[in-house]
């Protein structure tokens, strides 16, 4: 007998408003929908995401990406069996207006309410789009994020390892403004760096040589400030060369960093004896084609399938909330409504908390 789960997922806990739809069959899960409404422009004159003006916006797009989902996966609110929502971690005003809009679905419909990790998403999605199978490790990096993990099964997670102050994507987007170049910061300091001599600029790994899976990206950023004002201070001002210099410089500082540190949080995960072995990736970082090739060749060496989903499905998106929610669903777990939004909920209840809070949300 054929057994179908059908979910629609909400997120709105960043600066993306999104609702998807996913569906499983028999076990195998399939993106019907997914549509996203990015906040970029509305925050871009600010230098970061501003709480206030996020919360706002997810309020104007959330019904509309719903029905949006719904219309694109051609299904009905009839023909969902739960609804699942970020209920953190994340900017809260953003948070609490996806779980309302979640609830009064839920209220009207009596469709199974599910709260879901923003985090756990991200977690899982290797799941939705590459049906690998548990354990496997997690990178997770973005502009708010940065945590090796575990992942031993939806609900068991080891964080064993992650930044102590800034996220990878929160220093390409500083990077990018102290070179004038524009933002998002990832791509353009990705474009810069082509041209560029990485071997230039003598930039520090902080924490490389340390033990464990602990990284830091805060000293780099300094680092960075400090070499474009010595050019700065030689010559008057940057040239195309030096900002692309400066480029090639900071993103193998952080390649090698984040490619050193997967050396050792993989040792951990082995420790593990997994069936198979798989590192995944997510996050807009991990698409840098650099740090990409570093990590792929790093698996190669170590016998490791290297799972890096589609880019869509990497950054904030509905989709991943589907499944994360469907994936408790299926194992016979849900909400009511006195679901709360967090705005911080590490994954690992256990290991000891990060420190920082992420100008793009909160870290866990
Ligand atoms: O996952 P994401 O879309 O949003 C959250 O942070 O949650 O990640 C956005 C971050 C930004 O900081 C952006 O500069 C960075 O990912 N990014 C990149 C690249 N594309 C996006 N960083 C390095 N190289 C890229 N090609
Ligand atoms: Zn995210």
């Amino acid at each position: 007998m054929t057994k179908t789960l059908t979910i629609l997922g909400i997120e709105s806990s960043c600066d993306d408003t999104a609702a998807a739809i996913v569906r499983q069959t028999n076990g195998v899960p399939e993106v019907l929908s997914s549509i996203v409404h990015g906040q970029n422009d509305l925050h871009e004159n600010f230098g970061g995401v501003v709480p206030e003006i996020a919360a706002r916006a997810h309020v104007e797009k959330l019904d509309i990406s719903v029905k949006q989902a719904l219309t694109k996966a051609n299904v009905t609110l009839a023909d969902l069996d739960g609804v699942a929502v970020t209920a953190g971690p994340g900017l809260i005003g953003g948070v609490v207006s996806g779980v309302m809009l979640a609830k009064g679905i839920c209220a009207a419909t009596g469709l199974p309410l599910i709260g879901v990790n923003h985090l756990a998403g991200h977690a899982l999605t290797p799941r939705l789009t590459d049906q690998v199978t548990f354990p496997y490790l997690m990178l997770l990096v973005s502009g708010g994020h940065c945590q090796f993990l575990l992942v031993k099964s939806h609900d068991d997670y080891t964080r064993i390892g992650g930044t102590i102050d800034d996220a990878p994507g929160e220093a390409f987007d500083k990077t990018a403004r102290i070179l004038g170049l524009p933002q998002p910061g990832g791509p353009n300091v990705q474009k810069a760096a082509e041209a560029g001599d990485p071997k230039r600029f003598k930039l520090p790994r902080p924490l490389l040589n340390q033990a464990g899976c602990d990284m830091s990206f805060s000293g780099l950023k300094t680092a960075m400030i400090r070499a474009r004002d010595a050019v700065i201070a030689e010559n008057g001002g940057l040239t195309l060369q030096d900002q692309a210099d400066l480029s090639a410089g900071f993103q193998t500082a952080v390649a090698d960093i984040l490619t050193e540190k997967s050396r050792r949080a993989l040792q951990a995960y082995f420790a593990l004896d997994p069936t198979t072995r798989t590192f995944a990736v997510a996050g807009g970082v991990a698409a840098n084609s650099q740090i990409r090739q570093q990590l792929q060749a790093l698996c190669a060496t170590l016998d490791t399938e290297f799972v890096a989903p589609p880019l869509a499905l990497c950054t904030d998106n509905g989709a991943m909330i589907a499944y994360a929610g469907l994936a408790r669903f299926d194992a016979g777990d849900q909400d009511d409504m006195t679901l709360s939004a967090r705005p911080r909920w590490p994954l690992d209840q256990t290991s000891a908390p990060m420190l920082g809070s992420g100008k793009k949300g909160a870290k866990a």
